[in-house]
């Protein structure tokens, strides 16, 4: 099929949940793309936070190849050893003893909600059940992932959300104390949140927030789902201020494009999880278990994360310097390779005109764009993206 069939069956049988970009990718290596009609892109949007290693990175390729001759499922009936071998992994390189998987993103999250209200409920009684959450963040569209996202363009048309959730505006510690009280089990953020707007906290705000949490006997929850993996500069985001979550949900970039989400938590936490208190099917399956044990490898193998830092530091200065040209545009926000540009006008037609240019990058809150290429991306490619953009200005109304 070539992209005008493509487009046009996807019209006709697919649910309109998405605006999509008029093309249809069919190849990707590394940080390239290429389309049904062959042409090639360079990504800078990898899947939104997925694709880390790259497109089809080979070891994760062979891993899954691999497994698909083995194993694909059992279940969680029984024990599957790609997966033990992730977990520790995890608890090897993480503040955590313990992992539970599952699919995605906000199935992470519904696991930790589950967990924070258990640990709670067992200990203080079901009054301690409130769950303390920031204005723009996002976390997923199930219905406790919805209901702790404090966007209304999400939430509209979908209530009642489940209840018990509140909140507060993010990087205001006041505001935090005086929502956590005697009945909040947790305090749910995203310690540089993305969808929101690449929004970074102010120094110290992350170590406050640890802080009213243990003075309040509540748990401190971090959505490292688009942060984590290497993406902000660390293999995790919370470790740049060396604040610990009590939780973390896992997901996007673990299984280098396989979906999976993991659940992780320090051992006396965990333990409010019991047979069965919480399952998935599918969660941490042989087949998404060894794409994510290649994926972690490849990340620590090829230092992925000390690569995707210093490029990162690179392209936030060339974005900084696209300022000088163009004085209307917003300071340059983000860490490591999680970056955004605020525009005085629009996204979306300087995101279509890098498209065409050969250049996938993404648009958020209307007007910021967003710059999640994967960790290998080099810094001449960086500077290929710097002229497109610079090019894209000058053409753009408003921008002067
Ligand atoms: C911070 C954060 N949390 C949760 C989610 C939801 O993940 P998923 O789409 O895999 O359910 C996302 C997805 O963009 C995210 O960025």
């Amino acid at each position: 099929m070539d992209t005008q069939e493509i487009m046009a069956r996807g019209q006709a049988f697919l649910a309109g949940t998405y605006g999509r970009a008029p093309v249809a990718f069919t190849r990707g290596a590394g940080t390239r793309l290429w389309d049904s009609d062959g042409r090639e892109y360079l990504d800078f949007v990898s899947g939104i936070a997925v694709c880390n290693v790259g497109h089809c990175h080979p070891k994760v390729v062979a891993a899954i190849q691999e497994q698909a001759q083995r194993l694909l499922h059992v279940s969680n009936l029984y024990y599957i050893e790609p997966q033990v071998r992730l977990a520790r992994w995890l608890a090897e390189h993480s503040f955590a003893d313990k992992s539970f998987f599952c699919n995605s993103g906000a199935e992470a999250i519904e696991a930790a909600l589950k967990l924070a209200r258990r640990h709670a409920a067992t200990r203080c009684g079901p009054q301690r059940h409130e769950v303390v959450c920031m204005e723009n963040s996002f976390h997923g569209r199930t219905f406790g992932a919805l209901s702790a996202t404090m966007q209304p363009k999400y939430q509209e048309g979908f209530q009642p959300l489940v209840p018990g959730f509140v909140s507060v505006p993010f990087n205001d510690l006041p505001a935090l104390e005086r929502a956590v009280t005697e009945r909040t089990c947790a305090v749910l953020l995203e310690p540089i949140q993305g969808a929101g707007g690449v929004n970074v906290p102010d120094r110290g705000y992350l170590a406050a927030v640890r802080r009213v949490c243990d003075e309040r006997g509540a748990l401190l929850i971090f959505d490292e789902i688009q942060t984590g993996l290497g993406r902000t500069g660390t293999l995790f985001a919370y470790e740049d201020e060396g604040v610990e979550p009590d939780i973390m949900a896992l997901a996007k970039g673990l299984a280098g494009g396989v979906p999976m989400g993991a659940m992780l938590a320090r051992d006396e936490v965990m333990a409010a999880f019991t047979p069965g208190s919480h399952a998935s099917t599918f969660g941490g399956n042989p087949l998404a278990s060894a794409a994510a044990f290649a994926t972690v490898s490849v990340i620590e193998e090829e230092h992925l994360v000390e690569h995707g830092r210093k490029v990162g530091a690179y392209f936030a200065a060339g974005l900084e310097r696209l300022g000088e040209y163009f004085p209307r545009l917003g300071r340059v926000r983000g860490r490591g390779l999680l970056l955004g540009l605020e525009l005085p006008v629009e996204g979306a037609p300087a995101v279509d005109a890098c498209r065409q240019r050969g250049f996938l990058i993404n648009c958020i809150k209307g007007s910021v764009l967003r710059f999640l290429p994967p960790l290998l991306i080099q810094e001449q490619e960086v500077e290929a993206l710097l002229t497109c953009l610079h090019e894209v200005f000058t053409e753009l109304d408003g921008l002067r």
